[in-house]
């Protein structure tokens, strides 16, 4: 039952973060882009919002990931001596996209999106917003990428 719950939750964070940076990146801000958007302040963009939660809910997502992996492994550490080898191979090679996946989070969440927060606060940052926002965008790709491979290895490892 406990594994059950564990899985449940690596599967439920896996898919929140690969559907909401999907929706955002591929479906939603395209779409967008295509209408007219009224000449308001950068903050009330929709790209500025849409990234402003983005952001902080990619890297929840990953730390719920991890969390549940570990303890995941805690939990069956006996059993592991009876795996297949090449298991932990497939595991290591998932390890670098998690990584990848933290990082880039890491970066968009505390150190992209803070550089263009508050903006009533430090109006000269509002400069920044067009360049940031793009980075934002490019690393929730590279984002995306990583989180999708690393589910890949997952489901292999569920079943190797
Ligand atoms: C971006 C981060 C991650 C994603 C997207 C991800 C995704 C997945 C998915 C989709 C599965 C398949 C579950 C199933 O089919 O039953 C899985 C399994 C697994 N994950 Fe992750 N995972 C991530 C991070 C981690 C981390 C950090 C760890 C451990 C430190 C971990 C450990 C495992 C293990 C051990 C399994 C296999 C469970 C089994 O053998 O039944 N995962 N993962």
């Amino acid at each position: 039952m406990t594994n059950n719950i564990i899985i449940f939750i690596h599967l439920a964070a896996a898919g929140v973060a690969i559907g909401s940076l999907t929706y955002t990146l591929l479906l939603f801000l395209p779409a967008m882009q295509k209408i007219p958007q009224p000449k308001t302040a950068e903050e009330h963009s929709v790209s500025y919002k849409a990234f402003e939660t983005l952001a902080p809910t990619v890297f929840v997502c990953v730390i719920v990931l991890i969390g549940s992996g570990v303890y995941y492994l805690m939990e069956n550490y006996a059993n592991q001596v009876n795996l297949k080898a090449g298991y932990y191979n497939l595991f290591g090679f998932k390890m670098i996209f998690v990584i990848a996946a933290f990082f880039l989070s890491v970066y968009s969440a505390f150190s992209l999106r803070t550089r263009i927060e508050h903006l009533d606060l430090v109006p000269e940052n509002r400069a920044l917003v067009p360049s940031v926002l793009k980075k934002m965008q490019q690393l929730g790709v590279l984002s995306l990428g990583a989180i999708v491979l690393a589910a890949f290895c997952g489901v292999w490892l569920a079943r190797f």
